[in-house]
């Protein structure tokens, strides 16, 4: 069975409610609602969800799960996500995100359960050499929240040499968008992400929006994120799954240096879309006025962050299907109807 963490979460629940859809299983869900939320799971599978509530590094509840629901392959999504706060708050990182992982796989490894798909971010790359940026780009984080995931991509590899694991680390770019049916959607208590704090101060929901910097060296001035939508990289996903059940995949494919079956994917759209291009279509889609000024500069906010896509399309078979548009229409749609 399948194990899933922080399925509670934004990316999480997503993933959650396609591979419901796609398959008759059961799963199993891990969270300790710390940043999700429980109505994410919602009546209509709720049936087929064993939820527990507790701590991934918990290794006494974990262990519990693991032998009671013969969980054979794992999605780990849960972490701490918000690049501020780790720098403010560097050891919370190190915890949530290194030590309390190091943790779940060290119960996994007892339990025998070797293959997992792992969120990565493109914040592992650090400041880009160049755009756009390919899975071989140098990964040099400039930011905690990036280090602590870098080092579980590394914790992983070396599970791999040393015990046979398998992964598939996807590396998300800005993840973006709700469910077709707005059923489920982004609820961060402290939201950071453009496109819901745009819809807030269009909607008169939140203040106007700041715009961070509007001279860097983009057409406009303004910096330039690949966003990708989050039903997309629920697909991804479920293709870095079937990847697993390949068994010509060995350990040694797992390896960053080896293209072989190439199991590090970027998850972007190869496209990148202007903060005032973002602004401009939540202006379009919801007939609002969006509220902004411009601030200065964030330190470590680089000029273009956009990814190469190739690999996900040729190994995984993978392509994002939504344009900005439909991110934008859908988390508008979310907005409009959330019930969290
Ligand atoms: N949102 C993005 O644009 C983005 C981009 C790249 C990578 N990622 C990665 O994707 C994953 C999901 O991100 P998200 O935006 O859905 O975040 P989120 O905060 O919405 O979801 C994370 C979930 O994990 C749970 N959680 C956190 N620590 C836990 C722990 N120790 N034990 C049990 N549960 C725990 C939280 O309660 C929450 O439900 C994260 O690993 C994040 O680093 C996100």
């Amino acid at each position: 069975m399948l194990l899933i963490t922080g399925a509670c979460g934004y990316i999480g629940s997503h993933f959650l409610h396609h591979y419901l859809a796609q398959t008759d299983e059961k799963v199993v869900v891990i969270d300790d609602l710390m940043l999700g939320h429980v109505q994410a799971i919602t009546p209509d599978i709720a049936p087929r969800v064993h939820f527990a509530q507790c701590r991934i590094g918990d290794r006494e509840a974990v262990a519990e799960l693991l032998a009671e629901h013969k969980v054979d392959r794992v999605v780990h999504f849960a972490a701490s996500a918000y690049v501020g706060e780790s720098q403010e708050n560097p050891f919370k990182y190190f915890n949530n995100n290194v030590v309390q992982s190091l943790a779940f796989f060290e119960s996994l490894e007892a339990a025998g359960v070797r293959d997992i798909v792992f969120s990565s971010t493109c914040a592992s790359y650090g400041t880009p050499a160049h755009t756009p940026i390919d899975e071989s780009h140098p990964q040099m984080p400039i930011n905690t929240y990036g280090v602590s995931k870098l080092m579980i991509e590394h914790a992983l590899r070396a599970l791999a040499l040393a015990k046979g694991w398998r992964y598939v680390l996807l590396r998300y770019f800005n993840a973006a968008g709700a469910s077709a049916s707005a059923a489920i959607g982004e609820s961060h208590a402290t939201e950071t992400h453009l496109i819901p704090l745009a819809l807030a101060a269009a909607m008169g929901k939140g203040p106007a929006l700041k715009v961070y910097g509007n001279d860097y060296p983009t057409a406009d001035g303004t910096c330039i994120r690949d966003y990708v939508h989050v039903d997309d990289l629920a697909t991804g996903h479920m293709r870095a799954l079937d990847l697993l059940k390949n068994p010509r995949m060995p350990a040694a494919a797992c390896l960053p240096a080896s293209d072989e079956l190439g199991a590090v994917f970027n998850l972007g759209t190869s496209k990148g879309a202007s903060v005032l291009e973002v602004i401009k279509m939540v202006e379009t889609v919801t007939g609002l006025t969006v509220p902004y000024s411009f601030a200065p500069r964030r330190p470590g906010d680089p000029a273009v962050l956009t990814a190469v896509d190739e690999r996900a399309r040729t190994v995984l078979g993978w392509k994002a299907e939504h344009d900005l548009e439909s991110i934008v229409r859908t988390a508008f749609a979310w907005e409009q109807k959330r019930t969290y």
